[in-house]
């Protein structure tokens, strides 16, 4: 059973999604620690109902950058965590945790990567005015959104569609992607070739 730390900036659907995979019998995880930036974030609750632990690790600035990763670097070595997953975490990791845990850090990003990495991917997808978008399982290198793809799901952008509606349809294949990919990288039945990750079962 894979050790499970899940970063959190906010609402903590996609933790949600994990909690609820776990409970359905449907991945091998037990998530062992929740750390949030910010103190208000629903997804705080969400832990603490499903009695897993949480800590809030206030962000002070990116003059103390170094100082605010060295100190999650240490509570998660300390949880003895298998993967870190970045679930709607909205920091870009230091370079010396990302080297800390060797492809054993993983995020879901809110469009088909490489198009539409930072922020407000989907409002990008509608300004720039593709038909089709998506979300995007990948590991963490010390760029941004850059890492070899574990797995995509894709869906159809419709000319109606608002950047609410757009994101609400991506979050409904979030919430099965996130799950599956960890599936796959605790399996260890897996391969980087080039940018992609190959599942060999
Ligand atoms: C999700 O859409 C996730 O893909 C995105 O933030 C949202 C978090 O939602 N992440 C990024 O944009 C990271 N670059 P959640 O808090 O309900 O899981």
């Amino acid at each position: 059973m894979g050790r499970l730390a899940v970063l959190i900036s906010g609402r903590g659907s996609n933790l949600q999604a994990l909690i609820d995979a776990i409970d359905a019998g449907k991945l091998d995880a037990e998530i062992v620690l929740v750390i949030s930036d910010r103190a208000g974030a629903l997804g705080l609750s969400r832990a603490q109902k499903a009695g897993i632990p949480a800590q809030v690790l206030l962000w002070e600035g990116e003059e103390r950058r170094t100082q605010y990763f060295e100190r999650m670097t240490e509570l998660l070595q300390k949880a003895q965590v298998d993967l870190v997953i970045l679930a709607g975490f909205m920091r870009l990791l230091s370079a010396n945790l990302v080297r800390a845990f060797p492809q054993g850090i993983i995020n879901i990003h809110p469009s088909l990567l490489p198009a539409f990495p930072g922020l407000r991917s989907q409002r990008q997808a509608l300004e720039y005015g593709v038909k089709v978008a998506g979300c995007t399982v990948h590991f963490v290198d010390e760029g941004l959104d850059s890492g070899p793809i574990i797995v995509q799901k894709a869906v159809p952008v419709y000319d109606g569609d608002t950047e609410e509606i757009l994101s609400e349809r991506i979050l409904v294949k979030e919430h099965e992607a996130l799950p599956e990919a960890i599936s796959l990288v605790l399996s260890k039945q897996w391969q980087i070739r080039g940018r992609r990750v190959i599942c060999e079962y």
